[in-house]
């Protein structure tokens, strides 16, 4: 099922997502929606606040990336109750956009390298370093369930610049080519 994206502006993207319970609850069927959401939107990562739910639950897929970065690590896969415990390396710049945040494209600097402790849809612990664009995508879709967005990043002066285009997406006059909310 395809979920309506929750776009800035609204306050379940600046909630603390809560951890959930993975042993007891199926989060297949969501997991499951979360990536047609995803796809249907030709995004390359969705957190659970994008969708509604204030809940520690992100999911990711870096094939699209392939074709520009032929040595991208390709990983699709749930994260649930996720923990970065390191970021470690050089800082490296590249340029982020969110469904949340629609026609936006700015360098962010991040640091390169993760350690990344979750479990997946079935249950299963992960312990895993990640690098690269596969990290980035993890950090971004991290920040979702810390309550931050990607503009938090930016330098006041780019994000002074960004203002009256974060205004018009937060009062909704900005269509994307996919099902959105706004509150
Ligand atoms: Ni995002």
């Amino acid at each position: 099922m395809i979920l309506p994206i929750h776009v800035y502006g609204d306050p379940v993207l600046r909630k603390l997502a809560e951890e959930v319970d993975v042993e007891n609850t199926d989060w297949k069927p969501f997991v499951a929606d979360m990536f047609e959401t995803m796809y249907h939107a030709n995004g390359v990562g969705l957190a659970a606040p994008q969708v509604g739910k204030a809940i520690r639950v992100f999911v990711i897929d870096t094939e699209p990336f392939k074709e520009s970065y032929p040595d991208v690590r390709i990983h699709k896969g749930a994260f649930i109750n996720p923990l970065i415990t390191k970021e470690w390396g050089d800082d490296f710049v590249f340029g982020e956009g969110c469904l949340s945040l629609p026609n936006i494209n700015e360098d962010v600097t991040r640091k390169s390298n993760i350690h990344i402790e979750y479990y997946d849809e079935e249950g299963n612990f992960h312990d895993e370093d990640f690098d690269g664009i596969a990290a980035r995508v993890i950090q971004h879709e991290y920040d979702h369930l810390e309550g931050h967005v990607f503009v938090d990043r930016l330098t006041p002066i780019k994000k002074m610049v960004l203002k009256r285009q974060l205004n018009d997406i937060a009062s909704g006059k900005i269509k994307a080519a996919y099902k959105t909310v706004h509150k």
